[in-house]
């Protein structure tokens, strides 16, 4: 076993092959062994052969048959004595030596912390992440200078006695706040000592992606349900009181083609965040001029802007700007932006659209930025951090009275992510707001 371990922890696991090999090679072992330790039975039994052939006239072929058969009965019948040899030989301090060393290389490798506890709790050892995880871990110390918390230790306390190993979860303030669950187990099976082996597992991403899907759907839903009881309630009143109400009808009719039409832009904005979300780890690819970006936004927004009484100035690159990039994404980009300058500015206020180079800088690649600029009422700077969050809206009821779903700015910043590019929010309260992306150039780093 001592010489396959070694190998055996750089190289992946043995075929079926190799390891039927393995097993006849030791078989073979374990015959040689037994041959070794009865040598010189093997000899007289040969010397006494030969002899009985010499001078007893005993037939070459009975005495050679007679030879053959007490090896046989040498090499294939269990020896306790020889097998005992050959096992200790494998657990010897040098075969115990290199089993050790394959075993601290996997625990190196592993990627999740592992800590090595003796019955009373102090570090025998800890591997890399286990040293990442806690800065003043050190091997000698106890393990409670590291893990207070008292279901972990009583966990630890209770490992020698129960012989099985248990999984306990617990919360972190310091460093910072996280949820851990940590695997004790005895180390009782093949060994004396009571070791205590202890893995941690980090279930603070896990739990926080999930919240973020409950909260997720949670939301989803609660958009869609609003409209839904609405056009509901419509329908009902339709059926019964206003069956013959030609007025209520009239008037009923647009609100209910409304609420349809702010569904109907919920669940493509669900679609359209969906469909970046499925592409982000695949980087856009074409060639794109940003100027053509914001020549095409601009004219797709013409009849919005004029609709809103408003001014889009537009001020292009001066040279093609080429960036890698999706043209259909970038234009959603400038028309989510821009659509929001119109819908949160004043009537009749301005909108511009800058375009800037940013030469590169050191390590950083060139950049180009286009800001979307209005003079609108702004925002107030505690909503700045939570304004790509899915959902948020400053002032929920504004929002949806403007046909918002508050997922305009979750998409943008999905979108940038892929293009690997950024989305900067300046504002400030009563003199309006800056929306500034920026892309790598094309053939940047
Ligand atoms: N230019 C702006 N001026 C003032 N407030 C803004 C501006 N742009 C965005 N906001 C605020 O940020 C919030 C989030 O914007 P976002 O574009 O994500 O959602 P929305 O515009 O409400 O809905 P949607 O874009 O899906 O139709 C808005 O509800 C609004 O409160
Ligand atoms: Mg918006």
């Amino acid at each position: 076993m001592s010489d396959q371990a070694e190998p055996g922890a750089r190289t992946l696991p043995p075929s079926l092959f190799g390891r039927a090999g393995q097993a006849v090679a030791r078989g073979l072992r374990v015959l040689a062994a037994r041959l070794w330790a009865s040598l010189w039975q093997v000899v007289a039994v040969a010397v006494i052969m030969a002899a009985l052939a010499a001078v007893a006239h005993l037939p070459v072929a009975l005495a050679l048959t007679a030879f053959v058969s007490f090896v046989a009965a040498v090499v294939l019948l269990p020896r306790q004595d020889s097998d005992q040899a050959f096992n200790d030989a494998l657990e010897s301090p040098i075969a115990l030596g290199r089993t050790a060393s394959a075993m601290h290389v996997m625990a190196e490798a592993l990627p999740d912390p592992l800590i090595l506890l003796s019955p009373a709790g102090q570090v025998l050892f800890c591997n890399a992440p286990a040293r990442g995880l806690f800065a003043s871990l050190r091997e000698g110390s106890h393990i409670s200078s590291v893990i207070r918390t008292p279901e972990f230790l009583d966990a630890v306390s209770a490992a020698p006695g129960l012989g099985e190993a248990v999984t306990v979860s617990y919360a972190e303030r310091v460093p910072v706040g996280r949820r851990m669950a940590a695997t004790v187990a005895p180390l009782t099976q093949g060994t004396e000592s009571g070791d205590i082996l202890v893995l941690l597992r980090d279930l603070t991403e896990g739990e926080r992606i999930n919240q973020m899907r409950a909260d997720f759907i949670a939301n989803a839903s609660h958009e869609l349900r609003t409209p839904l009881a609405s056009l509901r309630g419509f329908i009902e009143t339709l059926q019964s009181s206003a069956k013959e109400d030609n007025g209520a009808r009239e008037r009923f009719l647009p609100i209910m083609a409304d609420q349809a039409s702010r569904m109907t832009r919920l669940i493509d904005a669900l679609l359209s965040l969906s469909r970046v979300e499925m592409n982000a780890h695949v980087p856009p690819s074409d060639l794109v001029d940003l100027n053509d970006v914001m020549d095409h936004s601009k004219d797709t927004l013409e009849p919005l802007v004029s609709d809103m009484d408003f001014q889009l100035e537009v001020s292009r690159f001066p040279r093609p700007a080429m960036v890698l990039g999706d043209r259909d994404e970038l234009v959603q980009v400038l028309q989510n932006l821009v659509h929001n300058a119109l819908k949160y500015g004043d009537k009749g206020g301005k909108v511009r659209m800058e375009a800037k180079h940013i030469p590169s800088l050191g390590r950083q690649a060139g950049r180009y930025a286009i800001a979307v600029i209005d003079n609108g009422p702004g925002i107030a700077p505690e909503h700045l951090p939570r304004l790509t969050e899915r959902f948020y809206r400053v002032d929920v009821a504004s929002s949806r009275e403007k046909g918002g779903t508050g997922l305009g700015l979750a998409i943008v910043k999905h979108i940038l992510n892929r293009h690997r590019g950024e989305l900067v929010i300046a504002s400030e309260p009563g003199k309006g707001s800056t929306f500034t992306i920026m892309v790598n150039e094309a053939g940047g780093v």
